[in-house]
């Protein structure tokens, strides 16, 4: 271990299958690395998503189990390297950097623990900290990752369906403008692929925020808590791209034009292929599950050629990962976040709690360590 590394460390976890309510800040040995690939950063701030929250609450326990306490929560982040597994890595002690800790969002197995002041990262899921952003800026990379894939795999569909000169000028809708996911894809379909018309929702004491943080950008902004469906709001059959970021997709089927339209989404049940592909092997029934959403999306989609797809986002792929540092370096994509000390664990707890239910927070949940 390197001379200045201390051998324990704070580290933010969950001691049981808990809600942020009940996490506390321990101490724990700073980790070791063990893979060629490994770095050992130290961490200067970590985003708190909602994978976090539900594999420390056991939302997927009856998938995957095994989790060992104390769970460090955090698997995105920013910091300083300090440590290298070989002298043919490609960052040295000293570099800015900001990764992602697992390969797909749901990863249960992966090291997490970011939102701790070590953190052993692999380089393949690591990129350069651009000089013009913060750490605290650098912590929502996964959605810009998904982002940027599920937008390419949406253009796909749209050439399939007849739409062939892309989305600039286009009409899209992305649900929960000020969400972590949504903040960065409303920023990417505007500033990156031109999109002529963007529609968004947001509950009521948010409505005047959107355009304090994403100024110029969102054409119409929906309360959604004052109706009782979006077309309400939203003209039928208008929308050629819906990017969905919340549960219960099918409330926007009905926007989407009846021809061409697509539907992204990233909080849809995945299909028993992609389920495969996201996870370790589960029981029979999860397959038998995500089977029948997908005839319920269908029957729902009957009569129309509108084409829906979920997607998981894949950091992995580098050069989706390196192609959403670009855009985040460039400012086409800068970040909604709201920050908070690790040291007040009663502020971190609240807005995690706003993270678990997938209420009230604005912006990505950021915890600066440093
Ligand atoms: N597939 C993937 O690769 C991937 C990657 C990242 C995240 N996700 C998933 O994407 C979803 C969103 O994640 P996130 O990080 O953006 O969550 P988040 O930052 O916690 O935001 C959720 C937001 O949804 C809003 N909301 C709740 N119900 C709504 C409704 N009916 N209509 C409009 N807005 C509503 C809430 O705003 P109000 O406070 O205004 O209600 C809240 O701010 C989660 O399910 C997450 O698991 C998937």
């Amino acid at each position: 271990m390197a001379a200045n590394v201390p051998m324990g460390m704070r580290s933010l976890v969950a001691l049981k299958y808990c809600l942020p309510t009940k996490w506390e800040v321990v101490d724990v040995p700073v980790p070791k690395i063990k893979g060629p690939k490994d770095v050992l950063v130290k961490m200067h701030a970590a985003g708190i998503s909602t994978g976090d929250t539900q594999i420390a609450r056991g939302g997927t326990r009856f998938l995957i189990d095994g989790l060992k306490f104390p769970h460090k929560i955090g698997v995105e982040g920013a910091g300083v390297v300090v440590q290298v597994a070989s002298k043919s890595s490609p960052f040295q002690p000293g570099d800015e950097v900001y990764a992602f800790a697992m390969s797909r969002p749901m990863d249960v197995t992966a090291p997490h623990g970011f939102c701790s002041e070590y953190a052993v990262v692999n380089e393949d899921l690591m990129l350069r900290k651009p000089a013009n952003c913060s750490f605290e800026d650098l912590c929502n990379l996964a959605s810009t990752v998904t982002a940027y894939q599920a937008i390419e795999q949406a253009l796909e569909k749209m050439r399939e369906n007849g739409t062939a000169d892309g989305l600039a000028g286009k009409t899209v809708f992305v649900p929960a403008a000020l969400s972590a996911t949504g903040s960065v894809a409303i920023q990417l379909l505007k500033n990156v692929y031109g999109v002529g018309r963007l529609l968004s929702t947001v509950s009521t004491p948010k409505v005047p925020l959107v355009e304090q943080l994403l100024p110029g950008l969102v054409d119409q902004v929906v309360d959604y808590t004052k109706m009782s469906k979006l077309t309400d709001a939203i003209p039928k059959g208008t929308v050629d791209l819906v990017y969905n970021t919340i549960f219960g997709v099918r409330s926007t089927f009905a926007l989407a034009k009846p021809e061409t339209g697509v539907v992204a989404s990233i909080a849809s049940v995945p299909d028993p292929a992609l389920l495969r592909k996201m996870l370790p092997p589960l029981p029979w029934y999860a397959y038998v599950f995500a089977a029948l959403a997908q005839w319920r999306y269908a029957w729902a989609l009957r009569g129309t050629k509108v084409r829906h797809f979920m997607h998981s986002g894949q950091p992995s792929v580098r050069a989706d990962l390196e192609r959403a540092g670009e855009f985040m370096a460039a400012g086409k994509v800068k970040s909604v976040v709201r920050v908070v000390r690790l040291e007040d664990i009663e502020e971190v707890r609240r807005e995690a709690m706003k993270v678990a239910t997938g209420k009230g927070g604005v912006g990505k949940l950021v915890i600066k360590i440093v």
